[in-house]
């Protein structure tokens, strides 16, 4: 199932944003657009430009993992952004928020958020979200919000992956036009940084969409596992784990598993 290429003329032309999406680095096929990115903001993009890439031969993930995206199939997107460091972390909140808010409004599916910023239909993966950030001092010179969104993708074609992944199309059993669903994407992720900007929490909202709490989980930290009940999220976005003794630890960083 192969959608149009996306062209950076059709994703601007009357896009209702200030600066995301403004500016577009459109590659056929990259290693990552995570890099492209970079490299754009290093030579000095403008905050809001992004790079996508029809094809990624070395997409990356969350915690070393890799990234698929074959040629067609899904948007790998980069967005450079310039937050302060107060709301940095708050950019995971706002980009997966952006990401169930496009979904709902283009395809009328219903998704959760698995902790931190998986976005997942019926309990499958249908997009990832990774952000780098390079800091100096106290100041965050450049984030790239990556996004992983699995558009037209028949998700065997992912090899062993597939049986946890699932795409739009494979919900809808039908294609599902990425430039649709990349346009309200950038709206979003603009409305959320924007709101994120002005001082306001996207906490309660993201709590709200996370399929998470509640459940018994299995959470990797470095080393070692941590496995107990998930009972909240604190204001930062970290995850708090009741252990079976009772005892609180807060996760940072850490990648979860559901226990049944
Ligand atoms: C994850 O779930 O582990 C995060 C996946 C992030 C994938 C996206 S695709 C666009 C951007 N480029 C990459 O190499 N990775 C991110």
């Amino acid at each position: 199932m192969i959608d149009s290429p996306l062209s950076p003329a059709s994703i601007c032309a009357g896009l209702p944003t200030e600066f995301v999406g403004r500016r577009v680095f459109y590659f056929p096929s990259l290693p990552s657009t995570m890099d492209a990115a970079k490299r754009a903001a290093r030579e000095g993009a403008p905050e809001g430009a992004i790079v996508l890439a029809d094809e990624q031969t070395a997409g990356r993930g969350r915690l070393q993992r890799q990234w698929l995206t074959p040629p067609g199939s899904g948007i790998a997107l980069s967005v450079i952004l310039h937050p302060k460091l107060a709301y940095l972390r708050g950019l995971t909140m706002a980009a997966s928020l952006a990401t169930v808010r496009a979904i709902q409004e283009t395809t009328g599916l219903e998704p959760g958020i698995k902790w931190p910023n998986d976005v997942l239909i019926h309990g499958k993966k249908v997009c990832g979200i990774l952000i780098d950030s390079e800091l100096r001092g106290e100041e965050v010179e450049v984030a790239i919000v990556g996004l992983g969104l699995n558009v037209n993708l028949t998700p065997s074609a992912l090899g062993e992956i597939g049986g946890v992944a699932t795409s739009l199309s494979a919900e809808l059993g039908r294609n599902v036009s990425r430039l649709e669903v990349l346009r309200s994407l950038l709206t979003q992720i603009e409305r959320y940084y924007v709101t994120l900007r002005s001082g306001e929490s996207l906490h309660e909202e993201w709590r709200g969409l996370l399929d998470t709490l509640g459940k018994h989980v299995r959470v990797r930290v470095g080393d070692r596992v941590e496995e107990g009940t998930a009972f909240d999220v604190d204001a930062e976005g970290s995850l708090v784990v009741r252990r079976p003794d009772g005892a609180m630890v807060t996760i940072v960083v850490g990648d979860v598993s559901l226990r049944t």
